[in-house]
């Protein structure tokens, strides 16, 4: 796949997509959000993928956020028009994209890079990242879900130390506070991710579908999540997905499952 901004690749059922402008720390400008918007959209479409992994070029930065120098003229409606544009077809597409995503948090994920980061399903970052949301250091918020998430991940008094404070946490402490579920050394970053992958890909996809989908909807006024998990739950036992997982237990052998 041919982008400018990103690099992606399929290998092993895993689309590898990894933020490419190392110089400036991997910041999303506009572009890169839209090759993001078409590689997600991609990912949730194409059957041979079965899940994504996120990172950012080089060793020291994840993504240091969105790129300040593009919105740094901003009106306030402008301001709007850019979180809502970013919120639609990039962090909510990824935290509902059918196929899990993981966030490979290789160094900074400030800002806009923790927001992305914090869009993924699961999160495993290496020993030398430093997370935070300092956008109150540029008397701004974080506009691309980070109040909401890092609430939902950390809790309500956690979340407004780090936004008000702006700090940057080390990745040690991020693990305790349950803002990353593992820390690794750096050389062992992708190793650890593809880790939890290969267990992922033994599993049923339509079934991780349903539970990424059941799981979103705790998280919902709108919804009631009990119901959502009820009707994902049925709709399961219509897939040749469930026939072959009962039918290889009770064979006594592995399934292989087809996300059919
Ligand atoms: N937007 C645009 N450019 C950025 C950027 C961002 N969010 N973060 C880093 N860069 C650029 C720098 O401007 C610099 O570009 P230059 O070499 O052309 O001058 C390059 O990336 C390297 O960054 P630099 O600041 O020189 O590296 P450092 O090691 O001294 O500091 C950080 C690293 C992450 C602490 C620092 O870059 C930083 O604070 N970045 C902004 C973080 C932020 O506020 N993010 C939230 C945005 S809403």
């Amino acid at each position: 796949m041919a982008y400018q901004n990103i690099l992606a690749e399929i290998r092993s059922q895993v689309l590898y997509v990894t933020i490419n402008r190392e110089l400036k720390l991997n910041a999303l400008n506009k572009e890169t959000l839209a090759e993001l918007a078409d590689v997600i959209a991609f990912a949730a479409h194409n059957d041979e993928v079965r899940a994504v992994l996120l990172t950012g070029a080089g060793e020291k930065a994840f993504v240091a956020g969105a790129d300040i120098s593009e919105f740094a003229a901003y009106t306030a409606e402008q301001g709007e028009v850019l979180a809502r544009n970013g919120q639609n077809s990039v962090f909510d597409a990824i935290e509902n994209c059918p196929k899990p995503v993981i966030a490979a948090i290789n160094g900074f994920a400030l800002g806009g890079g923790l927001e992305l980061a914090m869009a993924c399903h699961i999160r495993v970052a290496s020993e030398n990242a430093r997370l935070g949301l300092p956008e109150v250091s540029l008397g701004l918020i974080p506009g691309y879900g980070g109040t909401q998430r890092l609430t939902q991940l950390v809790g309500k008094g956690r979340a407004i130390e780090m936004i008000t404070t702006a700090d940057m946490i080390t990745a040690a402490h991020a693990e305790k506070i349950g803002l990353v579920n593992h820390v690794v050394p750096a050389a062992e970053l992708l190793s650890k991710v593809e880790e939890i992958l290969a267990k992922i890909k033994l599993r049923a996809p339509l079934a991780i579908a349903s539970a990424v989908k059941a799981v979103n909807a705790s998280l919902l006024f709108d919804e009631n999540g009990f119901e959502t998990e009820i009707r994902e739950f049925g709709k399961c036992f219509d897939t040749n997905d469930f026939k072959e997982g009962t039918t290889a237990f009770l064979e006594k052998r592995k399934p292989a499952f087809l996300g059919k």
